[in-house]
């Protein structure tokens, strides 16, 4: 499952220095598989070549409102209403200003007009500008016909000046499209918490206990709940991930961080899925200084919360979460374990993984999971990425939930048994 996918995006370029790095947002919707095409404007072909954004996107770009689009229609029209999102980047003063006095005197302003789906836009220009009553006036014009704006960031201009005025970098513009994308998903209208990463419990300032946890499978996790449209919470402690974006994000570092952190979301959490390595044990003290050697050669513990056992037996009376999903992480005796488990602590789903596989479970890419729930169903799912790992336990979590999925799709990448 990949909200890009086939999905018809254009791509405006307009004639800013940060030209160069549309070609970037284009490889990467590209590499994503969208069908992106490109519009320029006179002046973006001044810093970059139509030919190159047309040999990464596989199609010429229109540069000219008059040039038909296919060989026969005609390009503004027909591309406005086939597109499903119109990204403009950069987006200079000019163009922001004509596109907010409703201009439409070139390829972009002109399919703007026409077009009625979600338009993204990632300004770019120099501070003055930027500041400029002028700018502000019209960017708040089209933020209340409803464009998405991302940036501009504050770094480095062209003009060798520091402020605000940078275009934000492809990555986090391509993430801006996942979430618009994503918004009317068949995930909408829930609201998901999700835990990941691991929990550090403290010795003494320096040291902790921690584990092998990434992160990764609740970070693939979130951003496949945000793309389906779900409204994410993140509780999460120690990752080798970055966290993602578009999701509310609530850091954790210990159990009783975790705890604290999940039980205050709880009255408005429709589903909550506990990824996260959490200890079951602490230190019975914390030092506030550093141990020397020979005085903590022996550290006593003492249990930690059990959070998904707590959440049990709070569910009953707050009536929420609607349903709660776990993972068993175990060397042994799998299925009995993960259903053991599933018992004590309330859980409606249980997701089983053998932590002893090298190319499964921690650390890495991929997870090989079973998916177990209350009815005693086992679904084998084969090694896959942690992504599609994502996309299954969110399509059973629809189901279980019992809902009509409404324009759900498994979609290619996924691997439903
Ligand atoms: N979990 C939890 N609170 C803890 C420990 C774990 O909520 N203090 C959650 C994990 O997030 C996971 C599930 O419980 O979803 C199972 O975690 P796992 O470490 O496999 O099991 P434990 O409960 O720790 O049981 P055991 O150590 O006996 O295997």
């Amino acid at each position: 499952m990949n909200i890009l996918a086939e999905k018809r995006i254009l791509v405006g370029v307009t004639g800013g220095i940060a030209a160069y790095k549309s070609v970037e947002i284009v490889s990467r919707l590209v590499k994503a598989q969208a069908d992106v095409r490109v519009l320029m404007t006179e002046a973006a072909q001044k810093f970059v070549s139509p030919l190159t954004f047309g040999a990464i996107s596989g199609h010429a770009p229109i540069t000219d409102l008059w040039q038909l689009y296919g060989g026969e229609k005609i390009g503004h029209v027909a591309l406005a209403h086939e597109a499903d999102l119109f990204i403009i980047a950069p987006l200079t003063a000019h163009t922001l200003a004509r596109l907010a006095q409703g201009m439409a005197d070139d390829p972009i302003t002109a399919t703007a007009l026409s077009a009625r789906v979600p338009m993204l836009l990632a300004p770019a220009m120099e501070t003055n500008m930027w500041d400029h009553p002028a700018t502000q006036a019209n960017l708040a014009k089209l933020k209340a016909w409803g464009a998405a704006i991302v940036g501009p960031e504050a770094g480095r201009l062209a003009s060798g000046a520091t402020g605000v005025g940078r275009m934000s970098e492809p990555e986090v513009i391509v993430e801006h499209a996942r979430l618009i994308l994503g918004k009317t998903g068949p995930l909408s209208g829930l609201r998901i918490t999700i835990t990941a990463g691991g929990t550090r419990e403290w010795v003494d300032p320096v040291r902790f206990m921690g584990n092998r946890a990434s992160g990764k499978m609740g970070v693939a996790l979130a951003e496949m709940a945000r793309d389906l449209g779900a409204e994410v919470n993140l509780v999460y402690g120690a990752m080798t991930v970055p966290p993602p974006m578009g999701v509310a994000l609530i850091p954790a570092e210990r159990a009783e961080d975790m705890l604290n952190a999940v039980m205050s979301l709880l009255p408005e959490t429709d589903v909550l899925i506990s990824a996260a390595a959490i200890a079951d044990f602490r230190p019975v003290t914390t030092h506030e200084r550093k141990l020397k050697k020979g005085v903590g050669e022996e550290i006593r513990l003492e249990r930690t919360p059990d959070v998904l056992r707590a959440v049990g037996e709070k569910r009953q009376e707050l009536g929420m979460p609607r349903l709660v999903a776990g993972f068993a992480a175990e060397t042994n005796d799998l299925i009995a374990n993960a259903r053991a488990k599933m018992a004590k602590k309330n859980l409606d789903m249980i997701v089983a993984n053998d932590v002893t596989a090298t190319d499964a479970g921690f650390g890495v890419d991929t997870n090989r999971v079973l998916i177990i729930t209350r009815d005693g169903a086992v679904d084998r799912l084969p090694l896959m990425s942690k992504e599609d790992v994502a996309f299954n336990i969110l399509h059973r979590i629809r189901g279980l939930l019992g809902t009509p999925s409404i324009g759900w799709d498994p979609g290619a990448g996924s691997v439903l048994s």
